[in-house]
């Protein structure tokens, strides 16, 4: 599946020509450290690390982000680098405690029989007696078994027999044992979490979604608020992630202008001495969410890490105008799952369009 297979280490390419550069800005005063309550009493910080792609540098990187002070760490069974995340955090010597520490079930480990075998898979690897947040990664359910995408003689993804709200009970169940603190979910709808509402006894902690300026999903932002689920947004910087200008779930609309270079963001920058992508990360914590970029760049994490900072509401007013409700992570196709069904920026799901 060429969206979770190694990439060679662009890191590794990357990092030297950076390594001359001065490191961005030392702390300032006008940078923050937000944190969030969750629904179960626990906090989650605003700022965090992504560990999807690069595997071969995500050892390092995780090490590195910690000592240079991110305390959020999103990573997932599905991108294979729960062992270097593992490694990374006994790495960098920050106590297991001061960590937010956050992985996704995958797919065909749905059935309310595998998940507990999942979760343990998970810490053995993470190297960790818990996580802070295990999440669904999609609603859909693949048929059980080792293989994450099993597909039939016509290459069609095989469903699962079980549904999402029979793995939710069976992560609810998870809590009382300790290994994991809080449960959510990632990629649903507002109908597929009023189902989980009202069918189960847990309403999740997190909503993990696409979020930044060209997808706001204001109302449904507001929504899930009213709910009590706190929402992480994935993919904050929009099309910056190079894999959505490749695939073909999303080649087309991710062609558009990156995020990072809209004018608006740039002329918002400089009031306060900051990257365009400071101020994409400062409108999340704004506006309530956590971020969490992925880098492998030192000095791109640094800069990440200075992107707490207070925007002015007419600041908040200008960046409401680039919502184009432009979607980039969207697999319904691959899935034989009709994701966000009663989301904004659905449209470019086509076949032969942008599949
Ligand atoms: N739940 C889900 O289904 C789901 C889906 C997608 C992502 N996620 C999670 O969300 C995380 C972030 O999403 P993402 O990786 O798709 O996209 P992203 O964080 O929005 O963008 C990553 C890209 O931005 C670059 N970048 C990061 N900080 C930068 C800076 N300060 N200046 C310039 N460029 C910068 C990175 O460069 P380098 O790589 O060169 O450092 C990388 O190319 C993932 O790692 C993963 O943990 C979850």
């Amino acid at each position: 599946m060429a969206l979770f297979t190694a990439r060679a280490s662009r890191a590794s390419v990357l990092r030297k020509p950076f390594l001359s550069l001065p490191q961005t800005t030392a702390r300032t005063l006008t940078t923050r450290a937000t944190s969030y309550t969750l629904n179960t009493g626990a906090k989650i910080p605003a700022l965090g690390f992504g560990t999807f792609q690069d595997p071969d540098s995500q050892e390092d990187t995780v090490n590195r982000a910690l000592q240079r002070g991110m305390r959020l760490i999103d990573t997932a069974r599905v991108y294979n680098v729960e062992e270097q995340v593992g490694k990374g955090i006994k790495k960098s010597g920050v106590p297991r405690e001061d960590i937010f520490l956050g992985t996704k079930l995958w797919c065909n480990d749905y059935h309310p029989e595998d998940v507990e075998r999942a979760l343990d898979d998970s810490l053995r690897d993470l190297d960790t007696p818990y996580v802070d947040l295990l999440l669904m990664h999609y609603p859909c359910t693949f048929q059980r078994g080792p293989d994450r995408f099993p597909r039939d003689a016509d290459g069609r993804m095989i469903a699962g027999e079980t549904t999402y709200l029979d793995t939710w009970k069976a992560m609810e169940k998870l809590t009382k044992t300790g290994k994991v603190k809080s449960i959510g979910v990632s990629n649903f709808s507002k109908g597929e979490i009023e189902t989980l509402v009202n069918e189960s006894s847990t309403i999740p902690a997190v909503h993990q979604m696409e979020v930044h300026p060209y997808l706001q999903q204001k109302g449904f932002n507001e929504w899930l608020r009213t709910k009590g689920i706190h929402v992480v947004q994935f993919s904050p910087l929009g099309n910056m992630n190079d894999f959505y200008r490749q695939t073909g779930w999303s080649k087309d609309v991710a062609h558009m202008m990156r995020v990072i270079d809209q004018p608006i963001l740039k002329e918002i920058g400089e009031k306060y001495g900051k990257s365009a992508v400071q101020v994409v990360l400062a409108w999340g914590i704004n506006s309530g969410r956590s971020v969490i970029p992925k880098s492998v760049v030192d000095w791109q994490i640094d800069q990440n890490l200075e992107a707490d900072f207070e925007l002015q509401p007419e600041d908040l007013a200008q960046i409401a105008t680039l919502d184009a409700k432009a979607r980039f992570n969207d697999p319904s196709l691959d899935y034989e799952w009709r994701l966000y069904s009663d989301l904004e920026g659905i449209d470019g799901t086509v076949r032969g369009r942008t599949h």
